[in-house]
């Protein structure tokens, strides 16, 4: 069985102390981790002192990017190890405003996948898809260039380590419905692909994320198809009684 994964990626909202009290606010709230698992990206700064408070609960702390290499001279960069020794588990990498505002391509995201493995964490690596029309009958039939091309270097012990969120870029930010068949569609492609690039008994076991204008309308239909293992959430997850809302909502 995969755990369902709720992740809230705060983007760049939030100052620490703010960060702290959220978390300081749902951590008696939410469900046994035996049920649903839960993550919070929040802001760099942010990160330690999140962990900090989240110690002692089961809340998984989630970083918003990490470098490639672990030292040296590049300014500005935030190095994988550091976020490891600040407590971090996971990794959001090449999320769309990443690859749409700062050129991160997929050998760039690639080499932040394999660094972050390196340093201890999981990495949860956002795809978006190219729509094709098939030749025949007409179907929507996805083509993940994005995530084959990000998992060059991935070995099969790796890949078990990774989780994948398919974020498509027409739900991304857009305040429109997610539906919840084209986004079962697009995360059972996924596991497909990696079915396919893999194994299927690693396509089985891997968790696959959705994230798109989830919000509590939406996210029990979203969880109850069955390719998809969690939801990624931007703006619905920044308030603290919404985002534990529909952490009991997966139940
Ligand atoms: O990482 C989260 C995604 O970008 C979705 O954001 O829920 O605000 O559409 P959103």
């Amino acid at each position: 069985m995969r755990k369902p994964f709720v992740v809230a990626n705060w983007k760049m909202h939030k100052n620490v102390a703010e960060s702290v009290a959220f978390i300081n606010q749902i951590k008696d709230q939410l469900p046994a981790k035996e049920e649903v698992e839960v993550g919070i990206a929040g802001t760099t700064l942010a990160l330690h002192a999140m962990a900090a408070a989240a110690d002692q609960t089961d809340i998984q702390i989630v970083a918003q990017n990490a470098f490639t290499e672990f030292e040296g001279a590049y300014t500005g960069e935030i190095s994988p190890k550091a976020l490891a020794d600040s407590g971090v588990d996971y990794v959001l990498l090449g999320h769309i405003e990443r690859r749409t505002m700062f050129n991160e391509n997929n050998t760039m995201v690639n080499k932040k996948v394999v660094a972050t493995l390196q340093a201890g964490m999981t990495p949860i690596i956002c795809t978006d898809e190219t729509m094709m029309q098939e030749e025949h009958g007409g179907s929507i039939h996805y083509v993940f260039a994005q995530l084959k091309d990000v998992l060059c270097d991935v070995s099969f012990d790796q890949i078990k380590n990774i989780i994948i969120s398919y974020e498509p870029s027409w739900a991304v930010g857009a305040g429109q419905f997610a539906n919840p068949l084209l986004a079962e569609e697009g995360c059972r492609q996924i596991r497909q692909t990696i079915a396919d690039r893999y194994s299927y008994e690693v396509a089985d076991k891997i968790r696959i994320l959705y994230g798109g204008s989830v919000n509590p309308d939406n996210i029990a239909e979203l969880m109850s198809k069955r390719d998809i293992d969690g939801v990624l959430i931007g703006r619905a997850s920044l308030d603290a009684d919404n985002f534990v809302s529909m952490v009991k909502t997966v139940q």
